[in-house]
């Protein structure tokens, strides 16, 4: 080991003579324009940021390991499930939806859950949340929706009224509100909570046949929420506090963990189940599609470069392996797309070359140049295909069994239409028997506590129609908001009927 220290140097090379004091003429200046060194260093500090994620902009994320413990390949070909015992790295992200990068981890909002399998057969992203389900079930939705969640064009401040005008517009959003304005709405941090694949997704086996499934990481730290009150004041205390949390963790060696597991449908139940079964706004209840185990995934390392691993970070619902797959569900396929399109913005065309974005096993293709290529670009083997002379060949054994679909008509069908308007009976099922006393009088006070703030001349019609949704999906929960807001229920129900 020799004690010599290492030179500061610019970008390309050039020892530093200098840097803590500009060249200038005469001690008092001017500054000379040929302190290149210093140009330099401003230029770049000026080209620090990249734009932030759309949505899911402050979040936190750890490496880990995940493990079979129950064999599912009666299900599935997936090379990760392929036997008990198998282990796979993997890099879990977590977030904040509504909130900008430096904005509190308290914040009542849904968390994103989203999990890089690195697979030999490539990566596979499940980019989920908290919660099984979703406000919205058409991607055309979306971003007016996230609109209504972020700041007020004038006022640029959150706007409560924003938020339920949309909802109360949107009824099939009431299942994720009710989630929502539950005390998981604020969970205690990121390893309290379980994380959903939420969609539905398929899963291939080797006999090439198709089920479809929902993915399920229940934590094994146990749920532990705040209260409305305790989220907000750790807003004030420590806006970082989720983060801090998972990086204190870890670095003392407490390694976070969840079970994996599955729901299964056959595609003949897909056709005999009584929502629509690619719904994002409902669940398969648990006591006909009961969960199976799969594995445990285990957090580990917290990257030694926030910037560099979590900020970088690039998942995509596209991004699925061999023996997995999607299904018909419509915001997933607008997430198909919507998620390389943001990176291909935010990351630049050669994203998936990013050391954590990067598969570590092979990749070939004729992908070529762009800006910011990373990998040597192919070098001087061919950029066609077909050539007669690499040995790089498209392998048909992957395809995927044909899909018979329901329809051959296409149209904007009405999302709500007929068979699909049922907005309130899994609401109502989770505030009568899945809530204790406790947790329904806790959602009437979060829900009046965001009710309350909606102001301005529409204010009386936003809140009578979403006291609607209320009574639909339980009436002592339409009747505890009515009473809350001080609305007289007969007046208001004369008003809509
Ligand atoms: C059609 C509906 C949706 C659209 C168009 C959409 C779009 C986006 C976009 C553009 C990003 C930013 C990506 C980036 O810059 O890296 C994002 C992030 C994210 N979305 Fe969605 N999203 C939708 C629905 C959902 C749903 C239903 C879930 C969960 C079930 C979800 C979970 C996430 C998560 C976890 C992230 C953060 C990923 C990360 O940690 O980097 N999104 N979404």
């Amino acid at each position: 080991m020799s004690d010599e220290k290492k030179k500061l140097t610019t970008a390309s090379g050039r020892p530093y003579a200098e840097n803590e004091n500009s060249m200038t003429a005469g001690p008092r200046g001017p500054v000379l324009l040929q302190d290149v060194f210093l140009h330099e260093k401003m230029a770049h500090f000026n080209r620090e940021r990249i734009p932030e994620r759309v949505v899911h902009a402050k979040g936190s994320g750890a490496y880990g390991t995940f493990t079979v413990t129950h064999d599912i390949t009666q299900f599935t070909k997936a090379k990760l499930f392929s036997e008990v015992g198998k282990e796979t790295k993997v890099f879990l992200r977590f977030s904040t939806v509504g909130g900008e990068k430096g904005s509190a981890d308290t914040e009542r909002d849904p968390r994103g859950f989203a999990l890089k399998f690195y697979t030999e057969d490539g990566n596979w992203d499940l980019v989920g949340n908290n919660t099984p389900i979703f406000f919205i079930k058409d991607p055309k939705k979306f971003p007016d929706f996230i609109h209504t969640q972020k700041r007020d064009p004038r006022t640029n401040c959150k706007s409560a009224t924003m938020m339920w005008d949309f909802w109360s517009l949107n009824p099939e959003s009431l299942h994720q509100i009710m989630f929502l304005f539950s005390d998981r709405g604020t969970p205690y941090s990121y390893r309290h909570m379980h994380g959903f694949g939420s969609h539905t997704f398929s899963l291939i086996n080797s006999q090439h046949e198709r089920v479809y499934v929902k993915f399920h990481f229940k934590t094994l730290q146990k749920i532990k929420n705040f209260t409305n009150a305790e989220a907000g004041r750790m807003k004030g205390m420590d806006a970082d506090w989720a983060q801090r949390d998972l990086v204190e963790s870890i670095d003392a060696g407490d390694f976070p963990k969840w079970a994996m597991k599955i729901q299964v449908m056959t595609e003949e139940q897909t056709r005999t189940f009584r929502w629509n079964p690619f719904d994002l706004t409902k669940v398969w209840p648990q006591g006909e599609f009961p969960l199976i185990d799969v594995g445990t995934l285990e957090l580990n390392k917290i990257p030694n470069n926030f910037f560099a691993d979590v900020e970088q970070a690039a998942f995509a619902p596209s991004h699925v392996v061999d023996g997995i797959g999607y299904s018909p569900d419509k915001m997933l396929q607008g997430r198909l797309l919507a998620y390389p399109d943001a990176h291909r913005y935010r990351l630049g065309a050669n994203f998936e070359q990013l050391p954590v974005n990067r598969c570590p096993y092979a990749t070939n293709n004729y992908q070529r140049d762009g800006q910011m290529r990373l990998d040597g670009n192919g070098g001087d083997a061919p950029n066609y295909f077909p050539n007669s002379f690499d040995d790089i060949e498209v392998d048909h054994s992957y395809k995927e069994p044909a899909l018979q679909l329901d329809s051959l008509t296409a149209d904007w069908y009405d999302r709500n239409g007929e068979h699909e308007n049922d907005h309130y009976t899994q609401p109502g099922v989770l505030f009568r028997q899945v809530f204790t006393d406790e947790e329904r009088t806790t959602q009437v006070n979060n829900l009046l506590a965001s009710l309350t703030a909606v102001n301005g001349p529409k204010r009386e019609v936003i809140l009578n129609r979403q006291l609607c949704h209320f009574f639909r999906a339980d009436p002592e929960l339409g009747a505890r908001i009515a009473e809350g807001l001080g609305i007289e229920i007969d007046a208001s129900m004369f008003a809509h009927h």
